[in-house]
């Protein structure tokens, strides 16, 4: 994976526990366009590697600007990024990716965004602008302290911009009370904690005639994979084409898991299937996909895979490696 060097041009408080970084090359040169929806890798000085999406215009690529809010008991990631990344630092960060593109076909979009969700729902709202394109959004937060841009995108006005704080309400939005109106065919995209993703899940599978988009921060709690959970668990071999070596893949551990036991350096990040940093080229065999970034189509096709939760359903996988 290619990085780039960048340096951190400003740092703000944007809402409690989440500040916006502004990243731009050392040099002054553009960095890398990207789309609506993209994120990028943040490789950070205690070794952890985190996917924070890109919150700017997609049309301005003098810097990018990410947002992270700060996880109580979490890995080590955000609490890395408030407690040492400061104005000055430098650090390494991947090329944009997507997973979560504004699909083509509309004009007009419902977005649904809890917390820190928001941070891909601005890129998105800034290209709507962009085009000219009707939108609205509805934002749920604890509170209005925790509503990170809100003062930006109440200005929009609330025919577009609708706000819910559950201290304020004294409880979470409700999705099944029938305030929340949508026009048919009008697509959905939301990005939030799991609580909101399945209340919104529930909310667009009563409204089929709404294509929906979700971007999960964690696992959605309940999925299960395609395959019953025997030929989830079994064992199988990986075939390394540019070595040639064979390795087994036993019950209980990853194809990352032995690739790195054999002393393969790899990049990866998220190791739950969401963020694609581990994505591999499938040469022969047919992988089951246990990701949740892989379109219909492209596990279809099983050319690509996420070794990191990725199994086999034949004997054997030969990988791009
Ligand atoms: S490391 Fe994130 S999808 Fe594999």
């Amino acid at each position: 994976m290619k990085k780039i060097q960048v340096v951190i041009e400003e740092r703000s408080d944007e809402a409690q526990d989440v500040v916006r970084l502004a990243l731009r090359r050392p040099d002054g040169e553009s960095l890398p366009a990207f789309t609506a929806g993209a994120h990028i890798d943040l490789f950070l000085p205690n070794g952890l590697t985190r996917q924070y999406s890109l919150i700017g215009d997609v049309g301005e690529t003098y810097c990018y600007e990410v947002a992270v809010s700060k996880v109580a008991n979490g890995r080590g990631g955000s609490s890395c990024v408030h407690s040492t990344l400061n104005v000055g630092n430098t650090l390494d960060i991947s090329e944009p990716r997507n997973n979560f593109p504004l699909q083509p076909g509309h004009n007009r979009f419902l977005f649904i965004a809890g917390g820190i969700g928001i941070t891909p729902i601005l890129s998105m709202i800034r290209y709507c602008e962009r085009q000219g394109w009707a939108w609205q959004l509805l934002y749920l937060a604890r509170s209005r302290a925790h509503a990170a841009f809100y003062q930006q995108l109440a200005a929009f006005g609330a025919d577009r911009v609708r706000v819910h704080f559950d201290d304020e309400a004294g409880h979470f939005f409700d999705f099944s009370n029938g305030s929340l109106v949508v026009e048919p065919n009008v697509p959905i995209y939301c990005c939030g904690p799991a609580p909101v993703m399945k209340a919104v899940g529930e909310f667009s599978s009563s409204h089929p005639d709404n294509p929906a988009y979700f971007e999960w921060f964690s696992p959605p709690a309940g999925t299960e994979t395609e395959v019953g959970t025997d030929q989830a668990a079994a064992a199988f071999d990986i075939k390394l084409q540019r070595s040639g070596k064979v390795l087994h893949v036993p019950e209980g551990k990853t194809i990352l898991e032995v690739l790195e036991a054999d002393g393969y350096e790899l990049p990866c990040s998220c190791r739950e299937g969401m963020c694609r940093t581990c994505e591999t080229g499938v040469i022969e065999g047919t992988p089951e996909h246990r990701d949740y970034v892989l379109s219909k189509a492209e596990r279809e096709a099983g050319r690509t895979m996420m070794i990191c939760v990725s199994r086999a359903r034949s004997p054997t996988l030969v990988l791009d490696i």
